[in-house]
């Protein structure tokens, strides 16, 4: 039977303590990696699932953690975070049979394409499981990013690439971070990035949030406290018991919304406005957002709401009814309950909607409608609403980054192989080595080609960009001239000159990612899609004084689609920012 709806309430993840005493000059975790059991609804029986549990320095014997996800960091703009992580996962996966595929592919049964090239090669056969931890969006070192090849097993098992601060103080199966917190005030997050599994690892619950808070934001009126409230948006498909299942089919009627770890969960609220931050979590799954309310309480069906910020801060605010967030996108909005009748309520949900230039968004079908509702249960408290109405808000306007005619063009080609069942940047494996030499300081246009017939969400490490662009592109004729350059031995004249095989003229940004600090941007289909991204730049500064903490030219990245399946199988690449006068 389906689940019963609206009938668990909304989880909001506990925050982890910092310990100030082990690093002066920087807030000190320790998170550690653990199986446990999750119950993701009322009627559904308690789930092995995976989640961070952060050491708490008030009592060492209540560690912070539901069991699914992890813990919030909460931290202050430049005031930097070290961060130890532990993997006491077992050495079995949660969901083996993944493994298994992996390293022996069934092409009848397996979902998931065979490894295209060497995914899984950084470990030997006889270990199955591999972390790492990747800060989404925050300004870090490459030694602290929680790259692919820096993974490391529960067993202490380093790929390659594996890097600790501070070597004398991690075990093996430890890793130190630290993280810079030079950036805006905004909410990242942070999750499972390991080599060739972060899908698997993310889909069991590895993920949490990061926020980093400017005091300065006090003085702008905002919902705060319990009236801000995130929301970790995920879709799971589960068990007869309750278990999580991963298929990768998307099913009709199996896939599950799961907010915060909960199932169609409720959240009780007042007549006020509340400061909503919305992650997308989801592996795969776009989801198309709007607030429906019940036909007698307003005149229009939906609740309109305010966009204050996206992935990297705050922008200026914009009067919205409805949006479209891709994997790992965040929307931070204020939503008012004000006029919604006590004993009523707002639900949240997902609709189909019309793509205009977005065909082929995976995930966005009649599947999933409702997600999770709102019931408003009394007037506001604390004597009312003193928050800043939104239109009120003083947000600054995001300066535009403007291109200049010298501005360097960076062409990142969404490659589906013939031959390989598996995506590539530029008909290139993610281990072969970087190629994309970029000079310290320097300001780029990326232009993402998708001439295939889904969408992709492309997300850019280290940086914060803008949305230049997009423009349609004759699909076809370009893939067949570019496999023409791939298969005829990569001859610089077979090579598809992408201002051939326009279409149209170039389509503004949509008004929700325009002006806005972006590290996601959805690629659609048939497109290319442009950012310009200002001043590669690695933070140098030795954070709480660990030698080796700041970042050192050539320092190495990475790009990559976050639909995690496709990161897995290669749809990633690193690039290096070098020297400016090399
Ligand atoms: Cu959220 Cu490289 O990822």
């Amino acid at each position: 039977p389906p689940l019963k709806r609206f009938v668990d309430p909304l989880p909001r993840p506990m925050a982890a303590i910092p310990d100030r005493s082990v690093y002066p000059g920087a807030d000190y975790y320790e998170f550690t990696m653990r199986q446990g059991t999750w119950q993701f609804h009322r009627d559904l029986g308690p789930s092995p699932v995976w989640g961070y549990w952060a050491a708490n320095p008030n009592d060492p014997h209540k560690p912070i953690g539901m069991g699914y996800l992890g813990p919030t960091l909460n931290t202050t703009r430049d005031h930097p975070t070290v961060v130890k992580w532990r993997n006491e996962l077992p050495t079995t996966h949660m969901f083996q049979h993944v493994i298994d595929l992996i390293r022996k592919p069934d092409p009848e049964l397996t979902p998931i394409p065979p490894p295209p090239y060497k995914s899984v090669q950084p470990f030997p056969a006889d270990i199955d499981v591999w972390n790492v931890v990747h800060q989404h969006g925050g300004y870090t070192a490459p030694q602290s990013d929680g790259l692919p090849m820096q993974s490391f097993s529960p067993e202490g098992f380093h790929a390659e690439g594996y890097t600790t601060l501070d070597p004398g103080r991690a075990k093996p199966n430890e890793a130190i971070y630290g993280y810079t917190n030079h950036d805006h005030s905004c909410m990242l997050w942070y999750h499972d990035h390991a080599m060739g599994m972060s899908a698997i690892n993310v889909y069991a619950g590895l993920a949490g949030l990061y926020f980093v808070r400017d005091p300065a934001d006090e003085r702008l009126g905002l919902p705060r406290g319990e009236f801000e409230v995130p929301l970790i948006l995920q879709d799971r498909t589960f068990n007869a018991d309750g278990s999580l299942a991963y298929t990768m089919t998307n099913r009709e009627g199996e896939d599950t919304p799961v907010v915060n770890g909960k199932a169609y969960p409720f959240l009780e609220v007042e007549q006020r406005r509340y400061r909503l931050r919305i992650l997308n979590a989801s592996n795969e799954r776009f989801w198309r957002l709007r607030f429906d309310v019940p036909r007698d309480v307003l005149l229009q069906p939906q609740l309109p709401f305010w966009l204050i910020g996206t992935d990297g801060g705050f922008r200026a605010p914009l009067q919205m009814l409805d949006f479209l967030i891709g994997p790992a996108e965040r929307y931070d909005l204020i939503v008012d309950f004000s006029k919604i009748p006590v004993n009523k309520h707002v639900t949240l949900t997902n609709y189909p909607g019309t793509q205009v230039h977005s065909p082929g968004i995976p995930g966005c079908g009649p599947e999933i409608a409702d997600i999770m509702r709102f019931k408003v249960t009394k007037p506001p408290s604390g004597g009312g609403d003193r928050s800043t109405p939104p239109e009120k808000l003083k947000l600054q306007a995001v300066p535009p980054i403007k291109p200049k005619p010298h501005t360097r063009r960076r062409e990142w080609v969404v490659y589906q192989h013939q031959l390989f069942r598996t995506m590539t940047f530029n008909a290139m494996p993610f281990m072969e080595p970087s190629q994309d030499f970029i000079k310290e300081g320097s300001t780029e246009i990326w232009e993402y080609i998708n001439p295939n017939h889904d969408a992709h969400p492309m997300h850019v490490h280290l940086v914060n960009f803008q949305v230049l662009n997009r423009q349609p592109i004759d699909a076809a004729a370009y893939q067949k001239q570019y496999d023409k350059w791939v298969y005829g031995g990569r001859k610089p004249e077979d090579y598809p000159v992408l201002a051939n095989y326009f279409t149209g003229p170039p389509i503004p940004p949509d008004p929700d990612e325009a002006l806005s600090y972006k590290d996601t941007v959805k690629a659609p289909a048939q497109m290319v899609t442009r950012i310009i991204i200002q001043e590669f730049i690695p933070p140098t500064d030795e954070i709480a004084s660990i030698p080796g903490s700041g970042a050192k030219l050539p320092a190495t990245y990475i790009h990559h689609c976050h639909l995690l399946e496709h990161e897995d199988d290669d749809l990633m690449r690193p690039w290096t920012i070098v020297r400016a006068d090399t």
